[in-house]
């Protein structure tokens, strides 16, 4: 059993698995109780398990825990608290922009990224960005997200 020490929501923690290849995804739900990243495909197709590795999302399902040891981890929850949600989170409230909410942690995550470093990006612009990378909603609630992201690229949440 090994143990790998890394920052999750800004929480210490230090995660033990047998097999260093065992998904972070696995050992974020099993062992810190995370409630945003989920199991969709498990396999890289539906960023439903997305989370911040350093400030970039990544794919939990398909992350070796053995590859972000050390690594400071934000989940959906680590954005803000459920009392004081993050703008991009109050734009997605505002716009009803969640369904089921299964999948939401893939949009927000890749979208505030990408926005957070390109602000003022119009629709078009956030549509290509996130068309790069397979976000899929069972719910069919892309158009909703979208105008949510477009908010949050505006400066509001509302
Ligand atoms: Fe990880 Fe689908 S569960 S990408
Ligand atoms: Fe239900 Fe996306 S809101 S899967």
């Amino acid at each position: 059993m090994a143990v790998y020490k890394m920052t999750v929501n800004g929480v210490s923690v230090n995660l033990t698995a047998d097999d260093p290849n065992t998904p972070l995804l696995y050992l974020l739900q099993e062992q810190v109780q995370t409630s945003g990243p989920k199991f969709g495909c498990g396999l890289g197709q539906c960023g439903a398990c997305t989370v911040l590795a350093n400030g970039q999302p990544i794919r939990s399902c398909i992350t070796n825990v053995v590859d972000v040891a050390g690594a400071t981890i934000t989940t959906l929850e680590g954005l803000a608290t459920p009392a004081g949600p993050h703008p991009v989170q109050q734009a997605f409230i505002s716009q009803q922009a969640m369904q089921c909410g299964y999948c939401v942690s893939g949009p927000i995550l890749y979208g505030k990224t990408f926005i957070d470093a390109n602000p003022g990006a119009t629709r078009e612009q956030i549509l290509n960005a996130l068309g790069k990378t397979p976000l899929l909603c069972r719910c069919h609630a892309h158009n909703r997200m979208l105008d949510a992201l477009v908010l949050y690229s505006q400066g509001k949440t509302q």
